[in-house]
């Protein structure tokens, strides 16, 4: 150590003390109501999440604050969930995903869906709106969504991010990776402020909804497509076999799933066979 340097420990200095053992309760609590597993990495980002709810709520330590969320059918359990909660998202992310859904998966459902009409695509964990968005941009571009019967089911278990994906307002900058023919066609720019509007042509096709997927779903299905892309990172095998199995099971037949770029289905679900580049499609 050079001479006269002192050495800050960051944690003296915080506003409130975060013991192992409160991490812990609060870790536990989160895989509960959530499924999402909190490892220490994780520590520093729970802490100045959790100290803003500590604030909020008048409290004065995380001891009181984890008692509080111990409590049977306190109102707290929301807004930490919410604050939890991961949400980093954009328009056309992973854009390969929306080539292979615009020539692969859509000329194949014009065929197979000519009877009834109908496209159910469902985005599960849709955060702030970006994915389904850009999923109905791609349906109002390529798709007869005015003749035949099309729908996007959003749902996120981050109420919040539910919330803001159904208002449809990002800044500006949200968008600047489209093309500027897009960017026209599909938002509205507010000229007072930096903000775009998605166009009411788009949110008619969607629904957003809260939606935790640890519990039980109250919509019928079948879907033709699920997107449920860079959520199950944070769950455990267990959890991810049990929701694969269940959207197998919501999926029609020939059904496509896709997930995120770190995710794979090895050792997870043997109801998929692999596209590649992280598409599946449902084995009847
Ligand atoms: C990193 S974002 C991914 C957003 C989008 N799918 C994408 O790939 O850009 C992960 C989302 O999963 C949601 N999530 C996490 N656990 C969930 C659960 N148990 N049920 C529903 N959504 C969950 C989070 O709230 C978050 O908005």
């Amino acid at each position: 150590m050079v001479a006269g340097v002192v050495v800050k420990d960051s944690h003296l200095e915080r506003e409130f003390r975060m013991s192992q053992k409160n991490f812990d309760q609060v870790k536990d609590i989160a895989y509960d109501l959530t499924g999402i597993k909190l490892t220490d990495l994780k520590k520093n980002m729970i802490y100045s999440r959790l100290a803003r709810r500590i604030r909020q709520r008048g409290l004065s330590s995380f001891d009181e604050y984890c008692e509080l969320l111990e409590q049977p059918g306190n109102d707290e359990v929301t807004d930490f969930v919410n604050a939890i909660t991961t949400n980093l998202t954009s328009f056309f992310r992973e854009n390969h995903h929306f080539d292979f859904l615009v020539k692969t998966v859509f000329p194949q459902l014009l065929r197979k869906n000519s009877g009834s009409q109908r496209i159910r695509v469902w985005s599960a964990g849709c955060s702030t709106g970006e994915e389904p968005y850009s999923i109905a941009i791609c349906l109002r571009e390529r798709m007869p969504v005015t003749k035949w019967d099309i729908k996007v089911l959003a749902t996120d278990l981050d109420t919040n991010v539910v919330s803001h994906g159904k208002r449809g307002v990002y800044s500006g900058d949200r968008i600047e990776s489209l093309d500027e023919s897009r960017c026209k066609k599909w938002f509205l720019r507010d000229p007072k402020s930096e903000e775009v509007r998605v166009k009411p042509a788009l949110q008619e096709l969607i629904t957003f909804k809260p939606l935790n997927l640890l519990n039980e779903w109250p919509m019928r299905g079948p879907f033709d497509v699920i997107f449920c892309r860079n959520v199950v990172i944070y769950f455990d095998k267990d959890t991810q076999k049990t929701l694969f199995n269940r959207y197998a099971d919501m999926l029609a037949p020939g059904g496509y799933l896709f997930i995120g770029h770190s995710e794979n289905l090895h050792k997870v679900s043997n109801r998929f066979k692999s596209l590649g580049k992280t598409v599946y499609q449902k084995i009847d």
